[in-house]
């Protein structure tokens, strides 16, 4: 558990740190407020303690990425044991880092939805264990609200805007109101786009890469597709016939897992794990593809959006987040469509869209700041592994049946 770091420092040095000497009579009176952020929903293990003018006092994050690559796959019992390895000692160095003394946090914030249950269950019970010693409040956290609030603690990003999170276990289009306020318009009906580009990559042996061994799936194809031709590979467009906004990705992956093996056919003599010579143009292709249908739902979701006045007439924002937003290409193709309906795009630097500390404890900060969800006595809270966000206006997205007009997604 958690002791306080070597370095004590006063309440007024840290509103110092926190705001800048000009503010110091004001902070004298009230010290900032800090909170302290615990993420484990999925593989990795992260803590942050971040202060209510958005300033990063103290982070630290233990990734099983590796561990995980080697298996072929995230196994939840492992990543369990590695939460509980590693947890007290990353929240211990957020902490010494931060030189913030447990007792000047205002408040505990910690991921407790959606995730993998063992995962979320280690964070969980440690931080109600923490809670009990250090007589904090406690601040629950939706994962996905955490991702697609990050941007607000970098710029000034209004409610209310559109938000496309995609990661490896989640790809959805929302209108974000508020801090817990959501309109959900669209989202996977099968994978997320970082799990098929994970499935795809394992599938490719990419680990065998020497420049790919240490990425994740996602980051792997992203660096091979740079030197590939996409039109070298003929991959279809997923439900280019649906006129809504739900994302779909296992054809795709399906669709790709026979062109390997036509391809490995063609290259007699290949072995188990060697690698395409075409891997370069594959990755491109399938990059550009799970592009291209990002991009179409996002256009669809922007009219809907426009149809139903959910969008401010002045800066209309489109936020992008969740680890598959650190993809500059994707990036790109999202930005040709912002810039044909006026909208701008605005996307946390990767180290803050893949899974952190820092968006937990920013989370809570939005939490505190709203006096929404602040728990006092938090024993009865359980963590939910299914957690869906905000309220489902899928149908009423199909119901409206918008075209979206051709643009030249292409770069
Ligand atoms: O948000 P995140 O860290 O964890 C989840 O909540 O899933 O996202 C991890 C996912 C992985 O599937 C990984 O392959 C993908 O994000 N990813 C990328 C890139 N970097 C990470 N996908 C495409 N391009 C990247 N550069
Ligand atoms: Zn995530």
């Amino acid at each position: 558990m958690v002791r306080e770091p070597n370095v004590a420092r006063v309440g007024v040095a840290m509103a110092m740190h926190c705001l800048g000497t000009r503010a110091l009579s004001w902070a004298a009176a009230r010290a900032p407020r800090l909170v302290l952020g615990i993420e484990t929903s999925c593989d990795d293990t992260a803590a942050a303690v971040v202060c209510e003018a958005g300033t990063v006092l103290g982070e630290a994050l233990h990734s099983q990425k590796e561990t995980h690559l080697k298996a072929g796959g995230i196994i939840p019992p492992v990543a369990q044991r590695l939460h509980r390895e590693h947890l007290d000692r990353v929240v211990q160095e957020a902490m010494d880092n931060s030189g913030v003394p447990l007792n000047e946090v205002t408040a505990i914030a910690t991921t407790i939805k959606p995730g993998l249950a063992l995962s979320l269950q280690v964070g969980l019970e440690y931080s109600l264990k923490l809670i009990e010693q250090c007589k904090k409040p406690f601040i629950p956290v939706h994962h996905m609200e955490a991702h697609a609030l990050t941007i607000r603690m970098l710029q000034s990003v209004e409610f209310p805007f559109l938000v496309l999170l995609i990661s490896g276990g989640h790809s959805l289009l929302a209108v974000a109101r508020g801090v817990d306020d959501f309109l959900l318009l669209g989202q996977t009906l099968d994978e997320a786009p970082g799990d098929t580009l994970d499935k795809i990559a394992r599938r490719l042996s990419l680990k065998n890469h020497p420049a790919c061994c240490t990425m994740s799936g996602g980051e792997a194809i992203e660096y091979l597709a740079r030197t590939g031709n996409r039109l070298h590979v003929e991959i279809r467009e997923p439900m280019s016939h649906h006129i809504d906004c739900d994302f779909s990705f296992s054809g795709l992956r399906n669709q790709v897992n026979l062109i390997i093996a036509k391809k490995e056919k063609e290259e007699a003599g290949i072995q188990d794990g060697q690698l395409l010579s075409c891997v370069n143009d594959i990755a491109a292709a399938v990059q550009h593809t799970v592009a291209v249908h990002l991009a179409k739902r996002t256009h669809r979701a922007i009219l809907f959006c426009k149809k139903e006045d959910f969008l401010p007439q002045s800066n209309p924002a489109l936020v992008v987040s969740g680890g598959v937003a650190s993809n500059e290409y994707i990036i790109k193709v999202l930005q040709i469509v912002t810039e044909a309906n006026g909208l701008s795009l605005n996307c946390p630097p990767p180290k803050l869209c893949t899974d952190n500390g820092i968006m937990i404890a920013w989370n809570g900060i939005e939490r505190l700041r709203a006096g929404i969800g602040i728990l006092h006595n938090p024993k009865a809270i359980r963590y939910e592994p299914k957690a869906p966000l905000g309220i489902n206006l899928s149908e009423q997205v199909r119901r409206a049946a918008l075209k979206v007009p051709y643009l030249k997604l292409k770069i």
